[in-house]
C-alpha cells in the first residue's frame, strides 16, 4: 500500500483528540525509506504530520551512526528536545535507525528524557511499540539483534508525489574494514520480485513517474536465494513490466557491477543512465586495505565498459581520504585517478574511526588536521571537473521530471535530468508536478544547472 504525505495540517485547528507525529530523518536513503515506513503504520494509527517539534506529540529520530560527525550531531538534537518533554510530559519521544542499534539502552542512560528505542530489524513493529508504551507508561527497548527473514509489508507514507523509493533488499555482507553498516544492518535479505513488481505498480498508479530500488549494494539482489544474476533480471523485470517511467537504483558496488546488469541498463529507455559506483580510493594498497575486493585497473575497465555501453551516462562516486596508512604519496594516487576517470560528481567523507570495524585498531592512523587538508585539496580538483562537464552542457536541451519548486525561491522550478542532474528554471506557470518536460541549459554550475523551460 503506498500513499502521499499530505500537506500538514493546519495546526490552530487541531483537534483535543487529534494526534501529530514529527520524524526527524538522518543518514542514507534506506533510513529516509524507514521513515516512511514508520509514517505509514502511524498514520494508519491516526496521527496527522507536523513538521513543527513543539506541536508534535509524537517525535522520532531516525538516526545514522556511518560517522563519528552524524553522532555527534545527533546527539545535539536529542539533548535539544529535553526542554520540549519538559513543556508537556505526555510528549513521547523515540529513537530509531542505526544509532539506536548500535547503542541500544546506553541511550537511556544519555537521555533520560527518552520514551522507546527501537532497532533497524523491527521498524515494521512501531505501531505495537507505542501501544506498549502508552499502556505500561515505561521505556522500552526494542531491538532485535537478528532481522526476521523478511519483514512484512508495512503501509508506506513516501515523501513526494514523483518519485519514490522501493528497498529490494536489506542488511550488507561485505564487511568494509571502516564501515559500521554490516554490523546495525545485519545480512544481506531480498524481497521477492512479485513484492517489489506489486509496490511499483501501485506507486505507478498513485502517479509517482520514478522510482529508485534500493540496497546497501543492489548488485547482489538475489543471491541470498543462489540466484547469481538476480539483480540483472530484477532490473529487466521492473523495465518490462512497469508503469513508471524512470528508473533508478542505489548504490551498486563496483565489484559485483557485472556485465548482464550493464547489458539491460544500455537496452532499456526508463532505466536512467546514471551510475553511482562508490570507489572510495585510488590507491590499490588501500583498496585491499579496504576489503573492497577490486583494483584501480578493475574499476578503469568497469568505467570504459560503462561508457561503451552507455555513451551519455553520468558516473558518481564515494571517496573516503585519510584511511588509516593513506600516506601523502597514496592520497596522491587517488587525486591521480579521480583526474583520470573525470566523474561528474564525488561525495568527499572523513575517515571516521567505527569503533568496532577492523579498520578502527589499523597502525597509521592520520590526524584530523591532515584529513581535513586532503579533504580540501581533493574537493577543489573534483569541483574543477564537476563544473567542467556541466559546462559542456550548455546549449543542450535536456528532458527533466519536474519535481515542484526550489526550496529556497517559489519562482524557481526544479526537476533532474535522467543523469540524475538538478536544473532549476524561472517558472512559467504552464508546467506541472511529475511533468517529462525539454529545458534549455543556459547555465552551469558544480551541483547544478539553470535552464529556460521550452514548452
Ligand atoms: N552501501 C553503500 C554506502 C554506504 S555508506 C556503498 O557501499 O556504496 C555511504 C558512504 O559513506 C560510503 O560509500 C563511504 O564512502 C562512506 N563511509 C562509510 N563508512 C565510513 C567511515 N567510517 N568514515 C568515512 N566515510 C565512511
Ligand atoms: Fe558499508 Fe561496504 Fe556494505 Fe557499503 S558495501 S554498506 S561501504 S560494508
Ligand atoms: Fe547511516 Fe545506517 Fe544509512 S549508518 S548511512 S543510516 S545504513
Amino acid at each position: 500500500m503506498t500513499d502521499r504525505i499530505e500537506n500538514d495540517v493546519d495546526i490552530d485547528g487541531k483537534n483535543q483528540c487529534q494526534k501529530f507525529m514529527c520524524i526527524l530523518t538522518y543518514g542514507c536513503q534506506m533510513n529516509e525509506n524507514d521513515s516512511e515506513r514508520f509514517a505509514g503504520q502511524l498514520k494508519t494509527a491516526g496521527y496527522q504530520f507536523t513538521d513543527k517539534l513543539d506541536q508534535a506529540d509524537l517525535i522520532i529520530i531516525n538516526t545514522c551512526c556511518v560517522r563519528e560527525s552524524a553522532e555527534k550531531k545527533i546527539y545535539g538534537k536529542i539533548g535539544e528536545l529535553k526542554k520540549l518533554k519538559a513543556v508537556n510530559p505526555n510528549l513521547l519521544i523515540g529513537i530509531a535507525g542505526c544509532m539506536a542499534q548500535k547503542d541500544q539502552e546506553k541511550i537511556f542512560k544519555k537521555a533520560s528524557h527518552i520514551d522507546f528505542i527501537i532497532g533497524t530489524h523491527n521498524v515494521h513493529k512501531l505501531a505495537e511499540l507505542i501501544a506498549e508504551v502508552e499502556n505500561k507508561k515505561e521505556k522500552v527497548l526494542a531491538v532485535w539483534e537478528q532481522a526476521e527473514q523478511m519483514a512484512p509489508d508495512v503501509p508506506t507514507v513516501h515523501k513526494g508525489q514523483v518519485s519514490a523509493y522501493v528497498p529490494i533488499m536489506y542488511g550488507c555482507n561485505n564487511f568494509c574494514t571502516y564501515c559500521i553498516v554490516p554490523y546495525v544492518r545485519g545480512r544481506e535479505r531480498s524481497r521477492s520480485v512479485e513484492d517489489i513488481l506489486r509496490e511499483i505498480n501501485q506507486l505507478a498508479a498513485d502517479g509517482f513517474k520514478e522510482v529508485t530500488l534500493l540496497g546497501q549494494n543492489v548488485n547482489s539482489y538475489g543471491k541470498d536465494k543462489q540466484e547469481t544474476q538476480g539483480f540483472a533480471r530484477l532490473l529487466e523485470a521492473v523495465d518490462r513490466s512497469s508503469a513508471v517511467e524512470r528508473i533508478r537504483y542505489m548504490t551498486s558496488h563496483p565489484r559485483d557491477m557485472n556485465d548482464a546488469v550493464i547489458d539491460v541498463i544500455s537496452q532499456s529507455t526508463k532505466i536512467c543512465e546514471h551510475f553511482h559506483l562508490p570507489i572510495q580510493s585510488g590507491s590499490d594498497k588501500i583498496l585491499e586495505k579496504m576489503n573492497r575486493g577490486y583494483s584501480t585497473e578493475y574499476y578503469l575497465s568497469l568505467m570504459k565498459k560503462i561508457r561503451e555501453a552507455v555513451p551519455n551516462a553520468s558516473i558518481t562516486t564515494d571517496i573516503i581520504v585519510g584511511f588509516p596508512g593513506e600516506t601523502e604519496e597514496l592520497f596522491l594516487e587517488t587525486i591521480q585517478l579521480l583526474k583520470e576517470i573525470r566523474f561528474d560528481a564525488a561525495y568527499t567523507f572523513i575517515y571516521s574511526q567505527r569503533s568496532g570495524t577492523p579498520a578502527a585498531a589499523m597502525p597509521g592512523q592520520v590526524p584530523l588536521a591532515e584529513k581535513k587538508a586532503r579533504l580540501q585539496r581533493l574537493m577543489t580538483m573534483q569541483n574543477d571537473i564537476s563544473l567542467d562537464i556541466n559546462q559542456s552542457l550548455q546549449g543542450q536541451t535536456l528532458e527533466v521530471l519536474v519535481e515542484g519548486p526550489s526550496k529556497n525561491d517559489e519562482t524557481r522550478w526544479m526537476g533532474r535530468t535522467r543523469t540524475n542532474k538538478i536544473v532549476l528554471w524561472d517558472k512559467k506557470g504552464t508546467e506541472k508536478v511529475g511533468q517529462l518536460l525539454p529545458v534549455y541549459i543556459v547555465n552551469a554550475q558544480t551541483w547544478l544547472l539553470k535552464g529556460q523551460l521550452l514548452s
